[in-house]
């Protein structure tokens, strides 16, 4: 256990009378660190995420926050966590600055700075004074964001904060999260049922599937973990043919698809497998090194009959 872990969740289960929402989760996040919630509807994101902010009682396993067990050291623990679950709800005739300025002296006293610092980092400066009324979705979204970030909290718990966002809003908010990961160490946890998202943004991804981790790696580690077929392939309109000369002439194994032969191999054995392919007579489109996508790689993961979403 590093000292600069900031989550760590222990063993950590919620039932519903006798119903399962999530069972026996582990895991850890550290300062700094983007960790992706990854899983269907109904997989147990919010139930954990609820548990994780004091918001739901957790019926097994524990909670800790910078070492410090959550629901014996409730209000500690929770000072140090800034969180947005579900649609933040505001004060519509309110302005953004003045509910930011409300729902922050609920806990303590914040200056005027303060919010306008935050307001300027979620890129709401320009419409701060506004009524919440007027905002888009996108701007209560960053309202809310902003509103968790008030007190500087340690870890920033977002359940699908990019929500009915235009990909305009959904650039922003994750370059402005990878500022608040990078820049202030702040751990986040972030769900999105968004794969592209989360690939581009998040250090570690956990995949949760009917209240159980999946699985729980960094992102290299689960593209790597899906070439299963090999490490390089090569593009053609003749893979059947093609993988059997790779076969014979090369004596290895290869997999083949409707486009692609796939293999492991090296470059250099891939320019010689080209060179002899060539001679044979077929046509090579592409060739290189595997590189699945989140997408990809969560399909082969979770397989293709279960929905993202
Ligand atoms: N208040 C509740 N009462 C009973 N069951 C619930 C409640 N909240 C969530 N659940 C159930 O717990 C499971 C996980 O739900 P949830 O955490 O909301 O999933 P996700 O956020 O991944 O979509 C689902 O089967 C859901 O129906
Ligand atoms: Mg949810």
């Amino acid at each position: 256990m590093g000292n600069n872990e900031v989550l760590r969740v222990k063993n950590l289960s919620k039932f519903y009378g006798s119903r399962r929402a999530v069972e026996g989760l582990n895991f850890s996040i550290r300062a700094g660190e983007i960790f992706g919630f990854l899983g269907a509807n109904g997989a147990g994101k919010s139930t954990t995420m609820k548990m994780i902010t004091g918001l739901a009682k957790q019926s097994g396993g524990e909670v800790f926050i910078e070492g410090k067990r959550l629901s014996k050291n409730h209000k500690e623990c929770t000072e140090k966590i800034g969180s947005m679950i579900e649609t933040p709800r505001f004060y519509p005739y309110l302005t953004g600055y003045q509910n930011l300025k409300f729902f922050g002296s609920l806990n303590q006293k914040v200056t005027k700075g303060q919010i306008l610092d935050i307001a300027e980092l979620v890129g709401l400066k320009a419409r701060i004074h506004d009524k919440v009324k007027t905002y888009s979705l996108g701007m209560k979204q960053r309202l809310g964001i902003a509103q968790a970030l008030l007190h500087n909290p340690k870890l920033l718990v977002l359940d699908e904060p990019t929500n009915g966002l235009d990909a305009n809003g959904i650039r922003e908010i994750k370059m402005f999260l990878q500022r608040v990961a990078k820049e202030r160490g702040v751990a986040i946890m972030i769900s999105s049922h968004i794969l592209s998202i989360m690939e581009s943004l998040c250090d570690t991804i956990c995949i949760i599937e009917n209240g159980k981790i999946s699985e729980i790696r960094t992102l290299d580690e689960i593209k790597k973990a899906c070439n299963k077929h090999g490490s390089h392939y090569i593009k053609t309109d003749k893979p059947n043919y093609a993988g059997m000369l790779i076969e014979e002439r090369f004596n290895k194994k290869v997999g083949v698809t409707k486009t692609k032969v796939l293999f492991d191999t090296n470059t250099k054995e891939l320019a010689e497998i080209i060179v002899y392919l060539t001679e044979c007579k077929i046509p090579i489109f592409g060739a290189g090194e595997v590189d699945y996508s989140l997408e990809e790689a969560y399909l082969e993961i979770v397989g293709t009959n279960s929905e993202i979403k």
